[in-house]
Parts: C-alpha cells; structure tokens; sequence
C-alpha cells in the first residue's frame, strides 16, 4: 500500500481524519460483530449517558512502521485490560481482550498507509473509547453502548530533540482517594481541563498531582506518570492506587532492571525528598511523549532543580529512551509479546 503524500516529520501533534474506524455496538446484552466504516460521526439521542453523566473510558496506544518495513502496536493486550478494568468501573461492559486486539489490527490494517515511514518521527495514534449511549435521565448506567477505535498519524512530540520542561506543584488535586484515578475515563479529564489551561497561562508546561489524602507525595502530572533517577543512577517511581497504570513507565520498568541493570524501586515519593535534591534526573513517561525530561519543578515560586539542566536530558534518561524506542521500532529486541505485528 502507498503511504499517503504527508510531511510525516511537521504533522505535530494533532486530529487528522484518517480512511477508516472500527465501531461494536452492546444492544441486548451483548456486543454485535463489529465493522470498519468510513464514517466518522456519531448520531445519539441529546439524553445519552455520556452526555448526562460522562460515562466514557478511552485508550491510547501508537502503530509503529520498524526499521525492515513491518507495521507493529506495542503491547496492545495492556491497553485491552486496563480499558475493561475502566469500564467494569463505569459499569460498562467490557469489551473483551481478543475482540480488542482484532479491532486494533483491523483498524490499523484499514489504515495502513497512515502509518508513518520509518524514521520520521512520527506515529499513528490508536484512540480506543467506550460510551454509554443510549437516553438515561435518572442517574444510573445505560444500557447500550459504543465502542469504537479511530486512528490519527501524529507527529514528533518534542521538535527538534528532547527539551527539558518546567512543571508545577499543582493546587489541585487529579483524583480523590478511592476515586478513579487509576482508570481512564474522561471524566478524570475534564476536570484536570481548568488546572492545564491555568498551569500555562502560568508558564508551565503541565501540573505534577499530591496525592489527594495527605499531599505531601508525588503522584502523576494530567498526562503521564513521573520517573526519578537517584544520585546512584537507580530509578524510582511513585507507587501510588490514585495514578494511573502507565504502560510505557511499566515497560521501562523492565527496561531498565533487564536491559540496563538500573535498580528500579517502586514506592512513596514525597514532595520534601524531592526538594531535598535526592533525585538528579526527573521524567515524564507515557504513550505520547515516550519520555519527556523535567527539568526544573516549581512548589509555589520556590525552584527544584535537576542536575540534568534544562538544556537536554539527563544520561540515564536517555539510554531508557533509546532501549524504549529501539525495541518499538524493532532495532533491538522486545521481550516476548511486547510487540503485535499487523499483517
Ligand atoms: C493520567 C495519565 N497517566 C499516565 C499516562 C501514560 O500511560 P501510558 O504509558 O499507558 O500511555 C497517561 C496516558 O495515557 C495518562 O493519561
């Protein structure tokens, strides 16, 4: 298939409609076969319950074009799981693992000449989501629903290299205790709409979440789970039940114990250990950013900064990076099931 006439390596990091999408419809208790169509839009009732009540969950995962011309997703059957783990919190059925897989490759297959070119830079974004759909005015579950899968190329998320940011102590909170920040609904969305927007307004490239009981622990910033590295070179990341279960900082997890022999901990992270300079190197990791170095943190005008500077990223970030990437672009070689390949 001929790849579409696109400037792969300026595309950015936007909605472009693409040839096809995968949509299943749950009527009678169950879901229908599911079909790929040309249409894009969605027409339900003004009263349908993600209207009302925001029943919603999403995914977000990327199709890679490897080094010898294959089309791969990475890690796909996590992205299944935690969409079923979000939906059974909704009340929602949740679409089944193997239908999730078949979706992604059908929808990726149709679109496959979306798929950038090895080599730059670019992706194409996988956007999986759910919604209660047909009309429900007192508050409960509905009882039809959607699933659909669309697909968009999407550029280089950090143009021209890995720049370090600035991120903020955040004054409000991403999730409640017991809440739903470990799963990925919209609504965890929403409401962290009005903290981004001020967040940059203020000059900072996004807010870093307190945990919600006590905040005085780092959780996760709006759009990705944060990873430390001390002055030993061993990484450390916030375990916590309020964020969500990042596959890309799960992957480089292992990454790092396997690949690197970097000693990885899961555990409490406090604001004052991080002020206190305990950490040398800080990043951001998910689907869109890959990992995106920090490079200053500001708590309210007072500045920690990281030895790695804000001029590029730190040198244990970047060998993490490079393994991550070189292993989704099919360079080095993934650990069993790590990569789907869509033939
Ligand atoms: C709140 C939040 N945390 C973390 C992540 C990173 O998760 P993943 O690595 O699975 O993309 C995302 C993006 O999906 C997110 O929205």
């Amino acid at each position: 298939m001929a790849k579409k006439d696109m400037d792969w390596a300026n595309i950015g990091f936007g909605y472009v409609k693409t040839d096809k999408r995968y949509v299943s419809e749950y009527k009678g208790g169950k879901w229908d076969d599911g079909v790929i169509t040309d249409d894009d839009t969605i027409t339900l009732s003004e009263c349908a319950c993600v209207f009302q009540y925001a029943q919603t969950v999403f995914e977000g995962l990327k199709a890679y074009t490897t080094e010898d011309g294959r089309t791969v997703t990475f890690r796909p059957d996590l992205n299944a799981e935690r969409m079923m783990d979000s939906a059974k919190r909704l009340e929602m059925p949740p679409f089944p693992k193997e239908r999730f897989l078949d979706a992604v490759k059908k929808v990726v297959k149709a679109n496959e000449d979306f798929v950038p070119p090895y080599g730059s830079g670019a992706t194409l974004y996988i956007r999986p989501f759910m919604f209660g759909a047909n009309p429900v005015i007192g508050v409960k579950p509905a009882e039809e629903y959607q699933f659909r899968i669309f697909t968009t190329p999407v550029g280089p998320y950090f143009k021209g290299g890995a720049k370090p940011i600035t991120v903020r102590i955040s004054d409000f909170d991403r999730a409640a205790p017991r809440g739903t920040g470990h799963i990925k609904a919209g609504l965890n969305y929403a409401m962290s709409l009005h903290a981004i927007v001020d967040a940059h307004n203020n000059g900072f490239a996004e807010n870093i979440y307190l945990d919600p009981g006590t905040r005085t622990k780092i959780e996760e910033t709006g759009g990705a789970n944060i990873i430390f590295i001390d002055g030993d070179g061993n990484m450390v990341t916030p375990a916590s039940d309020s964020i969500l279960p990042s596959i890309t900082r799960r992957s480089l997890m292992v990454v790092a114990e396997k690949y690197l022999g970097i000693k990885v901990t899961q555990r409490d992270v406090t604001l004052a250990e991080v002020e206190s300079g305990a950490f040398k190197e800080c990043g951001l990791c998910g689907t869109a950013a890959v990992i995106s170095p920090v490079g200053c943190i500001n708590d309210h005008g007072r500045e920690i900064k990281f030895a790695s500077g804000m001029e590029k990223m730190g040198p244990t970030l970047q060998k993490l990076y490079d393994t991550l990437t070189g292993i989704q672009m099919g360079r080095i070689e993934a650990p069993e099931g790590w990569i789907y390949e869509i033939k």
